[in-house]
């Protein structure tokens, strides 16, 4: 009968330093409420003299992964060290050593988690990765397990907290984006290399892992489209708070009997969508499900503390599988093989900012091409600009994407529109 866990860390950066300072400040609390105590036995980082968020005792602390791997005591390995490789390497190892493991680590879930998942399952081990999604946002564990009796319809998230940021400050303060997004680096909110925020990118990791699990299929990142938040303007999120909406980048999966969407890119909200008013860098679960119906959870979606909380809770529900002998219950829930439907065939409203000649007609001729694909229109606002050109922006009704791009191709050669500017999808 054991009477202690123990855990070995790969990586005491952001997340590495949020988990060990919660062992360490609520480790007695955390033992009553388990039974037995869990204990830090090694943690692995690059560069032994960098300095520490976190003071561990000495001996803990290795350069060498393979103390924690390889360690014959040690019951849960944390790979918190972030990439594809060698983190992907590492937990296989671990897994073959007979460890129950844990990781923060969405380009590698997303990428390559899922034989990982197979073999804890042969291996009757655990494998959690709550932090991987949503911070501390708890999600991955409701979905496989207090919702497991639903029926997941759609799954709809702002799961990037940079992006959230700056499309909130241009909400607000009416910014450009360029002006947030060096705000949001001088601020730390952002990466000196943001492309995997604003292009998308971090969200399509998550999206799929959530996609994943809520539809029990395995849906490979590279087969969800993407589209990030650089064409966003300020003009466009001017122009949709005018007409009720605000402008949220979402990570997207809904579920039909024709097969799974599932997409990454931003949309118009209407403000009154529980989505609209999560904020700042905080992130948002929004799950509609049969029979529990909307639920939605909220928090921050990053960060040592947060992301922290969710690793430690993933090593608790682990220790008390190690000690009550069973190990191996929480595996993968990707039994299905549903089908992604192409974006063409997506069926949704469309927002549109045309600039185009202050002439007479040019209302009637753009209102032609949308007919000629059966795009039929909600409302139409024109707006005269200084420079002897219009703004005309639409809402359209629900239409079928590929009518929607062939119209707004034969709309950017039309002689009265001078450019498409914006388009943006609207979800309800
Ligand atoms: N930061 C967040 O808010 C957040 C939120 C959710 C999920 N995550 C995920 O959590 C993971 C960790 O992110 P982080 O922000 O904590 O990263 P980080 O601050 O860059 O820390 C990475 C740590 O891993 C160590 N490391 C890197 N390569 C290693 C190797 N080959 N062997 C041993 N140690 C190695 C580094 O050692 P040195 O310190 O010696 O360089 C460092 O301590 C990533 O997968 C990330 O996507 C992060």
């Amino acid at each position: 009968m054991k009477d202690v866990i123990r855990v070995g860390i790969l990586g005491l950066g952001v997340v590495g330093s949020g988990a060990v300072r919660t062992l360490q400040e609520n480790g007695e609390a955390i033992a009553r409420k388990i039974g037995a105590p869990i204990v830090i036995k090694r943690i692995a980082v690059r560069n032994l003299v960098a300095k520490r968020a976190v003071e561990v005792p000495a001996g803990v602390l290795t350069n060498v992964a393979s103390d924690v791997i390889d360690d014959p005591e040690i019951d849960v390995v944390c790979e918190l060290i972030g990439g594809v490789e060698p983190a992907h390497s590492y937990l296989m190892r671990a897994l073959d050593n007979g460890k129950s493991v844990v990781t923060a680590n969405k380009e590698m879930m997303a990428k390559a988690g899922h034989d990982l998942l197979l073999k804890a399952h042969e291996a009757h081990r655990d494998f959690l990765f709550e932090g991987s999604v949503g911070g501390g946002i708890p999600i991955i564990q409701p979905l496989k397990q207090a919702l497991a009796g639903n029926r997941v319809r759609e799954i709809m998230g702002i799961v990037n907290g940079t992006t959230n940021y700056i499309l909130t400050k241009m909400a607000t303060e009416g910014a450009d984006f360029g002006d947030v997004l060096k705000e949001a680096q001088a601020h730390g909110y952002a990466e000196s290399d943001p492309t995997a925020d604003i292009e998308g990118y971090d969200a399509q990791y998550k999206t799929s892992i959530l996609a994943s699990i809520a539809f029990n299929s395995q849906i490979d990142p590279a087969d969800i489209p993407v589209e990030g938040i650089t064409k966003i303007t300020r003009k466009d999120m001017g122009m949709a708070d005018l007409l009720g909406y605000t402008i949220k980048l979402l990570g997207i999966g809904q579920a039909d009997d024709a097969g799974l969407r599932v997409r990454v890119h931003p949309a118009l909200l209407p403000k009154r969508h529980p989505l609209a008013s999560v904020n700042d860098v905080y992130n948002a679960i929004y799950v509609r499900a049969e029979p529990v119906g909307d639920v939605m959870f909220y928090g921050r979606g990053a960060g040592s503390g947060p992301t922290g909380s969710a690793v430690v809770g993933d090593i608790i529900e682990i220790g008390r599988n190690i000690l009550a002998g069973g190990t191996g219950r929480l595996g993968c829930t990707c039994f299905d093989s549903r089908s992604l439907l192409p974006m063409s065939s997506l069926v949704t409203k469309y927002y549109v900012r045309l600039r185009t000649h202050d002439r007479p007609k040019v209302l009637a001729s753009v209102a032609n091409v949308f007919g000629d694909f059966d795009v039929s229109l909600e409302s139409v606002e024109q707006r005269p600009q200084s420079d002897d050109s219009v703004d005309i922006v639409l809402l359209t009704h629900r239409t079928i994407e590929q009518n929607m791009m062939s119209a707004l191709d034969v709309l950017g050669r039309l002689p009265t529109v001078i450019a498409v500017e914006g388009w943006i999808r609207v979800e309800k």
